[in-house]
């Protein structure tokens, strides 16, 4: 089997990183016997240098025929000032949008290596593994009007609409509860439901599903801001997080601190199953381009080489394969490499090629 990957390195770090990650594919391809093919494209502020369109009809034809798309990063502080509709993230939510990729998945595990990183006291984050599960394609992100307009008086007038319906919560919701049996059994359901209609019918719905097929799950429902203060009180309690977009995009920033950096958070996006077996899929490191450092070879490579692990286990069923790049980037953290983001006292510091050398020898060394 032969898979197709396209690579969207993007703007600042991305292509650094996404090219540490393609290393890593090639190590599979020559020790795993993994088939597969890469495609690149452009994306983001740099597709809109070439082309004057962050996401292009050309680069989308390819998503779609790909097996799996990773993705670097996109943004930069030069694009700042565009339309919406040029803005390199555009590039991204267009893929998003669609490839129809509504589940996103979000692991904050800390390492047990990296638990003196993180700003909370050790014994808060040791340990730690939750997975949130966000609502990717709805929400306040794509819902209509979005639209700014210029009242009479001169004011300006700015309308972002937040919009759920039945349909999106329970698919969503079936994600999060089928990924928590294959865990700790527990889901948080978070949302604002004692202050927006869509928090109300988002906690019905959820309901509605775990008590018709998901009884085994536990099942707690938490308000948004609430949820925001348990992630840095006591975060273990948390299991998987299911949540809107809105939400998603901010309490997974929250939760990637307490990993360490959010230089170390992989993620998964993914479509429903087609009828011919496939599933969209798009992975990405959950931080941003990082412009400040972009080209330096100082970004920390290991979120991406992880989301490239993701890609493994969820697109290509190589569950073993990407068990075996967790064990072995946990193997350089515990030898003590580290880049600047996850620098201590004592440790090797390396940079993103670096820290890539490093987990390619610990392949060799543990498969
Ligand atoms: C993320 C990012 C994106 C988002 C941006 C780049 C559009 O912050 O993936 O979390 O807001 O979803
Ligand atoms: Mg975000």
């Amino acid at each position: 089997m032969t898979y197709k990957i396209l690579i969207l390195p993007g703007d600042g770090i991305g292509p650094e990183i996404v090219e540490q990650a393609r290393r890593v594919a090639g190590w599979y391809a020559k020790n795993r016997n993994f088939g597969f093919t890469t495609e690149e494209d452009l994306v983001g502020g740099i597709s809109y240098e070439t082309h004057g369109d962050p996401a292009t009809d050309a680069m989308m034809k390819k998503a779609l025929a790909a097996d799996a798309v990773l993705f670097g990063a996109v943004g930069g502080p030069q694009w700042d000032k565009l339309p919406f509709d040029k803005k390199p993230e555009r590039g991204l939510l267009r893929l998003r949008g669609d490839l129809k990729l509504f589940a996103n998945l979000r692991p904050a595990l800390c390492f047990d290596a990296l638990k003196d990183a993180s700003t909370l006291k050790p014994e808060i984050v040791s340990g730690l593994d939750i997975l949130i599960v966000r609502e990717l394609t709805g929400g306040v992100y794509f819902g209509q009007p979005k639209e700014t307009t210029t009242l009479p008086d001169g004011q300006k007038r700015a309308v972002d609409t937040q919009v759920y319906t039945t349909g999106e919560i329970e698919r969503i919701a079936r994600v999060a509860f089928e990924l928590a049996r294959l865990r700790g059994k527990r889901v948080a359901s978070v949302e604002k439901s004692n202050v927006m209609v869509t928090g109300a019918l988002w906690r019905d719905v959820v309901h509605r599903v775990h008590d018709a097929q998901f009884r085994d799950v536990q099942l707690t429902d938490i308000l948004a801001d609430n949820c925001a203060m348990q992630l840095v009180r006591a975060p273990k309690q948390l299991d998987v997080i299911l949540t809107d977009n809105l939400f998603g995009d901010i309490l997974s920033d929250e939760a990637a601190q307490l990993t360490g950096s959010i230089g170390m958070l992989p993620s998964a996006s993914l479509g429903a199953k087609g009828a011919n077996g496939r599933q969209p899929a798009l992975y990405e490191p959950i931080h941003g381009s990082a412009p400040d450092i972009a080209g330096q070879g100082l970004a920390n490579p290991i979120a991406t080489i992880l989301s490239f692990g993701m890609c493994l286990r969820y697109s290509f069923g190589r569950v073993e394969d990407a068990t075996l790049l967790d064990k072995a980037v946990e193997r350089v953290l515990a030898e003590g490499y580290r880049t600047g983001d996850i620098m201590q006292p004592g440790m090797t510091k390396v940079g993103t090629s670096g820290m890539t050398d490093a987990i390619l020898k610990a392949l060799d060394g543990l498969s």
